[in-house]
């Protein structure tokens, strides 16, 4: 015979009864959210052959997430991470000059704050396409680690507001992105 005192069950399937904090940003949920093959007004242009796809735009934290896609190859950029960056690929291969380590389909990789580095990719991938947290700043150098010019959270998001008034979804489409 047990001792133990009757206890709630932690395990059953019954949802919260409360209310949620007060102030809590909504939650966000983006089906598909890895299908490449996605309405490609989504992509929006970074470069010449080079294309996002934003997931979510922490205006509150100073990150974002979103999907890089390059449809070329050689350096991509030299730059210097203000934030800890972490990158999901999920197509083709690429890497740092600076570093031996390779971001191959299906790798994850931890780029610590400071680092600075030149994206390269290499001959032979057709397209590369990455997922990439990114908190902080993209400082972008010249190879004396001059800075050149800055990517942020805002400025992805301006680019998107941008593109996606451009292509008939309205400028307001991205705000669902926002948190
Ligand atoms: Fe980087």
């Amino acid at each position: 015979m047990s001792t133990t005192p009757e206890r709630p069950q932690y395990d059953a399937e019954v949802p919260y009864r409360g209310e949620q904090p007060y102030g809590m940003l909504e939650d966000l949920v983006i089906p598909q959210a890895l299908d490449l093959d996605c309405d490609e007004r989504l992509w929006v242009p970074q470069a010449p052959d080079v294309t996002f796809r934003p997931l979510l735009l922490s205006v509150s934290q100073g990150y974002f997430v979103n999907i890089l896609r390059v449809r070329k190859t050689g350096i991509l950029s030299r730059h210097r991470h203000a934030g800890p960056v972490h990158a999901t690929t999920l197509k083709g291969r690429w890497h740092y000059l600076e570093h031996d380590w390779w971001a191959e389909e299906g790798s994850y990789a931890f780029e610590p704050p400071g680092d600075i580095h030149t994206l390269h990719v290499p001959d032979g991938v057709e397209e590369m396409v990455t997922l990439f947290h990114v908190t902080g700043a993209y400082i972008y150098v010249d190879p004396d680690g001059n800075p050149v010019g800055v990517e942020d959270v805002f400025t992805k998001l301006e680019a998107a507001r941008k593109h996606y008034a451009a292509v008939g979804l309205g400028a307001d489409y991205v705000d669902q992105f926002i948190r």
